[in-house]
């Protein structure tokens, strides 16, 4: 992988990375989209990462869909499908870890420990596997893209990291790869996740700029649910993750399903 890149690149190509986990939607695909428009090659790695997950979570379930994966990609004209296995990215004997302080500490970082040492880790080595131009992170993850571009600027990595927007639902649920965890009814009861940031980006919209009384509306929508239940709701700022800011962080449990999601109450909630 890392001598076609580095020929494409003596060539004059700039290449593109998406990081993925595979199990590909319409908002990877944004991804990949928005890498094609800024790149003359473009990389999409698919590996399901098992550093980043947590003793209790769903590693084992996680959605596979290799051959859909690649034929979307192919359709799509990526350059790349870079496919490594556990074995290649962690091989015996591998055990030099990435932890990025600050941002990663707070919110996702105190719910799922180990995480962000497991993306920050995985994040580095695909940087320098692929020695991309550009890599590609979406907004739902915003945690997570913060702190990749802590680490892609501390590690003095050279790679730009570009944020792209949420694709949602059409009423308003973001995609995510643990979306097809949700039974029917967990399904409609997932659109209180985004109604609640959507009603709160309307009254910070009306004038409403009372940080925790923003943060109540929120919790108001999400308990009127009875299949949620809220792990965090917070409003923070989004180079800290820390209140006070406008940020609006949310991990909520449908049945067994955890899901986050993000707004800036600033900006009004699209659709
Ligand atoms: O967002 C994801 O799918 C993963 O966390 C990533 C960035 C591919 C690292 O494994």
């Amino acid at each position: 992988m890392l001598e076609t890149s580095r020929r494409w690149r003596r060539e004059g190509d700039s290449v593109g990375l998406v990081p993925t986990m595979g199990a590909l939607h319409a908002g990877h695909m944004s991804l990949v989209e928005r890498a094609c428009q800024d790149n003359t090659k473009v990389v999409v790695s698919v590996f399901v990462n098992p550093l980043q997950f947590g003793p209790a979570e769903d590693l084992d379930r996680y959605p596979a869909t290799p051959q859909r994966d690649l034929d979307l990609l192919r359709s799509a004209g990526v350059a790349a499908v870079y496919m490594p296995s556990a074995e290649t990215m962690y091989p015996a004997g591998a055990t030099t870890r990435i932890q990025v302080h600050g941002v990663a500490e707070p919110l996702e970082g105190e719910a799922r420990p180990g995480h962000f040492e497991g993306v920050a880790t995985v994040v580095a080595k695909l940087f320098n596997a692929i020695e991309p131009d550009r890599a590609y992170f979406g907004q739902k993850d915003a945690q997570q893209a913060a702190v990749v571009k802590r680490l892609a600027r501390d590690l003095d990595t050279g790679v730009e990291v570009c944020i792209c927007p949420t694709v949602r639902e059409a009423d308003g649920l973001a995609l995510s790869s643990r979306n097809a965890y949700l039974g029917p009814e967990e399904r409609k009861a997932a659109a209180s996740i985004s109604a609640a940031l959507r009603r709160a980006a309307n009254s910070y919209g009306a004038g409403e700029h009372d940080l925790e009384r923003l943060r109540r509306e929120v919790l108001e929508v999400l308990e009127a649910e009875p299949l949620a239940r809220v792990d965090y709701a917070a409003l923070v700022d989004a180079e800290t993750f820390r209140p006070p800011g406008t940020l609006a962080v949310l991990a909520v449990r449908i049945g067994k399903t955890r899901l986050i999601d993000n707004h800036d109450l600033a900006q009004p909630f699209p659709g």
